[in-house]
C-alpha cells in the first residue's frame, strides 16, 4: 500500500490532474484573430488554482507565475485544452504544472502551445496561511517534475533575494542622494 493511501496528509498527483477545455471567441483574440496573451495566462491561473484546490481542499491564492514561452499562436475558432497537476507541495505553498493545446478544429490538427509554473499558497478565510498535504510522485515524469520543483523553488527564493537586495540598494542611493 502506497503511503498516499495511508497517511490522509499525502495525496497523489492523479488526485490533483485537472483539465479545461475553451472555444477561442472573437472577445478572447486581437485584431489578428489570435488568443490575447493575457487571456491566455488567465486561463492558466484558473486552471492551474483547480488543481491546488484538489490538492489543498482550502482558499488558495496565487503566488507566482514563472516564466511562459508563448510556443505558437492559437487562432479564433480553435479549442485550447490545459492540463494541470500538483508537481510537490512544500509548506504551505504547492508548485502547479501547467500544458496547454490547440487544436484546429478543421485539421484536427494538435499543437502543444504553452507551458507553465504557478505556485499557489493556502489561506483560511481570514488569509491566515494553511499547510498542505504533501504529494506523492508514482510515475517517471512525476518523479522529474517532483524533483524539478525543488530547484525551481531554490531559484525563485534565489531571485527573490536579489531583487530584495536591489530594492534596498536603489533606496539606499535615493536616500543619499537626497541628502
Ligand atoms: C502569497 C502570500 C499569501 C504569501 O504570504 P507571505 O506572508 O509573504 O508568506 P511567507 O513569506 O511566510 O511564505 C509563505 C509561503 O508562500 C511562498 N511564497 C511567498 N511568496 C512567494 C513568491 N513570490 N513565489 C513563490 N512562493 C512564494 C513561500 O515560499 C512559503 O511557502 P512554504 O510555506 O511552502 O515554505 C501573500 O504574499 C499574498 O497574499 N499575496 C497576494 C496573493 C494574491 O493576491 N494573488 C492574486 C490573486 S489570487
Amino acid at each position: 500500500m502506497s503511503e498516499s493511501q495511508t497517511n490522509p496528509a499525502v495525496r497523489t498527483v492523479t488526485s490533483t490532474q485537472s483539465e479545461m477545455t475553451e472555444i477561442i471567441l472573437p472577445n478572447d483574440t486581437n485584431t489578428l484573430g489570435s488568443l490575447l496573451g493575457g487571456r491566455l495566462m488567465h486561463f492558466i491561473d484558473l486552471t492551474a488554482a483547480m488543481a491546488a484546490y484538489r490538492l489543498s481542499r482550502a482558499n488558495v491564492v496565487t503566488a507566482a507565475m514563472d516564466h511562459i514561452d508563448f510556443i505558437r499562436p492559437v487562432r479564433l475558432g480553435d479549442l485550447l485544452t490545459l492540463r494541470s497537476s500538483v508537481n510537490r507541495a512544500f509548506n504551505t505553498s504547492m508548485e502547479v504544472g501547467v500544458k496547454v493545446w490547440a487544436e484546429n478544429t478543421r485539421t484536427g490538427e494538435v499543437a502543444h502551445v504553452a507551458s507553465a509554473y504557478l505556485v499557489f499558497v493556502a489561506v483560511d478565510e481570514r488569509g491566515r496561511l494553511q499547510k498542505v498535504p504533501q504529494v506523492q510522485p508514482e510515475t517517471p515524469d512525476e518523479v522529474r517534475r517532483y524533483e524539478g520543483a525543488l530547484r525551481r523553488r531554490e531559484h525563485r527564493e534565489a531571485e527573490n533575494s536579489l531583487r530584495k537586495q536591489a530594492k534596498q540598494i536603489s533606496a539606499a542611493l535615493q536616500e543619499a542622494a537626497s541628502r
